[in-house]
């Protein structure tokens, strides 16, 4: 059954877009079956609403406290076939730190995209503050939500060299921009881990396990065969041997030239898993980039 997705959104919905994008893509096996909102004009209600999903507006300010928004959202959540046992939350620029109680309501399945290197630049201007501050490399990060604002552990991270001219009055949105196509590869290919239950949190660790080994179909009843047996005359389950793995899919439209570093390497065992700049050797992102000069 596809991962129950309740998906948690204040403004445009860009990410939420991405998400239902690479469901209907095949390579997110989960479904989303509502999306809330504590804004009404928030657009990613009508991104919801033309797909036919359950879109619900709750102003925050219509509650007395934030408990009362937490248990509301909770019991809308409840009532979409969204639990804490198959389902997963994915906050996709909703700008509300959640109460412990709703936290409690669905352990280790409330994911947060941001977007900056997380620890630095936690916050609601995580690309303009990085690029204020200077940095050379920024970029996002996907992490399960603890109880402190953008802190609980990382599942996956790509980064973005920053150019000078990000540095400049302003320019953090044209880094906000780099960053967001990023943060549409990254997210989908974390919940598409959850949904596999891939992903396995030892304290602040987040461990990707090998995706489960292909079984190819068996081979049909040797007397069926077309002799002589040669690749033209394969049956179709044979196809299954050639495919590309499946997550080269989520790098398609992505900026950059990124290529993928070991399917199923664990953060523990060999390298964090993850996207890497190609011809640039894992673990040595440059120091000064060619595109700062
Ligand atoms: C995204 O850049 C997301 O990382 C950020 O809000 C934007 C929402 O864009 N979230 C945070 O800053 C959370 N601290 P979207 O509405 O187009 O998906």
């Amino acid at each position: 059954m596809p991962m129950p997705l309740a998906v948690l959104v204040s403004g445009g919905g860009s990410n939420l877009q991405s998400i239902l994008d690479k469901i209907d893509a095949g390579l997110v096996d989960a479904e989303v079956r509502v999306v809330l909102s504590n804004k009404a004009e928030a657009y990613g209600l009508t991104r919801a609403r033309q797909r036919n999903i359950p879109a619900l507006a709750l102003p925050h300010t219509a509650f007395a406290t934030r408990q009362d928004f937490d248990a509301e959202m909770v019991r809308l959540i409840h009532a979409h076939g969204v639990d804490a046992t198959t389902g997963a939350i994915a906050l996709a620029g909703f700008m509300r730190m959640l109460t412990p109680e709703f936290l409690r309501a669905f352990p280790h399945r409330v994911v947060n995209i941001h977007p900056a290197l997380l620890p630095s630049f936690p916050g609601t201007h995580g690309a303009a503050d990085a690029a204020s501050y200077g940095v050379r490399l920024a970029g996002c990060s996907v992490h399960f939500v603890d109880e402190i604002m953008d802190h609980g552990p990382v599942i996956i991270q790509a980064a973005v060299p920053a150019l000078p001219s990000d540095w400049e009055e302003g320019g953090g949105e044209a880094l906000a921009a780099r960053i967001l196509k990023l943060e549409h590869c990254i997210y989908p290919q974390a919940l598409a881990w959850l949904a596999k239950g891939r992903l396995k949190v030892q304290d602040r660790h987040v461990l990707v396990a090998p995706p489960p080994r292909r079984i190819a179909a068996a081979p049909p009843c040797p007397a069926w065969r077309a002799p002589p047996w040669s690749r033209a005359s394969s049956p179709p389950e044979h196809k299954a041997w050639q495919a590309a793995p499946k997550f080269r899919a989520f790098l398609a439209d992505c900026p950059l030239n990124w290529s993928w570093r070991g399917a199923g390497a664990t953060p523990r065992s060999s390298g964090p898993a993850g996207l890497i700049q190609k011809g640039v050797r894992h673990g040595a992102f440059p120091a000064f980039p060619n595109a700062n000069g």
